[in-house]
């Protein structure tokens, strides 16, 4: 998978990606990221990248120029399957919308910032809009970073342990089950006596039903599907 991220803020995306699951996945080349600065794109004297809005209004927005120009060169260069604006006023992100990035080829992300990217660019050139959550953020930057970390993870060969993506949270509608792990008792908290059994599959059905108690009462949205976000 190809992930081009476009932004103002290049700096703010040195760190996420140069560590753990992300800097293996680039390492063992099932991933590549390439960040692009847009002001590098602008024809503007100074280099500008944001101007008033028209018809008055508090806040910078962001200019088409550069953002055309970079989007146009990336998509002569190959196609992309997406081409993702992060915004608060785009779909929630949720686990299935991460499944099925994380079967995609190419995918760019746009972050914004200011007001937000002028509404045309929105209109000409964005196939999907993503909010990571019902807050507003500075800019799309960190949004872009969680949207990365959460699909890639999920590409196979990425994780040690392919399975345990498949065990997260929310992977089948049902929040994680609690885990342990050694010593078994520690200054006397001791642990459920069905984990120390031998049986799996007793195992199995202690934390299916744990699991679901934990949903019921964190977060009973998720078992009721005519509530479900996407
Ligand atoms: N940009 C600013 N806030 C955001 C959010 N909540 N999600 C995605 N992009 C954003």
């Amino acid at each position: 998978m190809r992930i081009d991220i476009l932004t103002l803020l290049p700096r703010l995306l040195d760190g996420p990606f140069a560590d753990s699951i992300l800097e293996r996945a680039q390492e063992r080349g099932i991933c590549e990221i390439h960040i692009h600065n847009i002001r590098d794109y602008s024809t503007a004297k100074q280099k500008q990248t944001d101007d008033y809005q028209f018809g008055g209004g508090a806040g910078m927005v962001m200019t088409i120029q550069p953002i055309d120009d970079l989007i146009t060169k990336l998509k002569s260069e190959r196609a992309y399957d997406e081409i993702i604006y992060l915004t608060p006023d785009g779909e929630r992100l949720n686990q299935r919308t991460c499944n099925t990035l994380s079967l995609k080829e190419n995918i760019i992300l746009l972050c914004g910032h200011y007001k937000g990217v002028d509404q045309r660019v929105r209109d000409h050139f964005i196939t999907r809009e993503i909010s990571i959550g019902d807050y507003v953020l500075s800019g799309g930057e960190l949004a872009a970073a969680v949207v990365v970390d959460a699909i890639v993870r999920l590409i196979p060969g990425v994780m040690n342990d392919e399975t345990s993506a498949l065990t997260d949270s929310f992977q089948d509608d049902l929040l994680a089950p609690p885990v342990y792990t050694r010593p078994a008792e520690y200054k006397g908290w001791g642990i459920p006596d069905v984990l120390l059994s031998g049986h799996f599959g007793k195992i199995e059905e202690w934390r299916m039903s744990e699991a679901i108690k934990k949903t019921r009462e964190r977060r009973p949205d998720l078992l009721d599907p005519s509530d479900r976000n996407g």
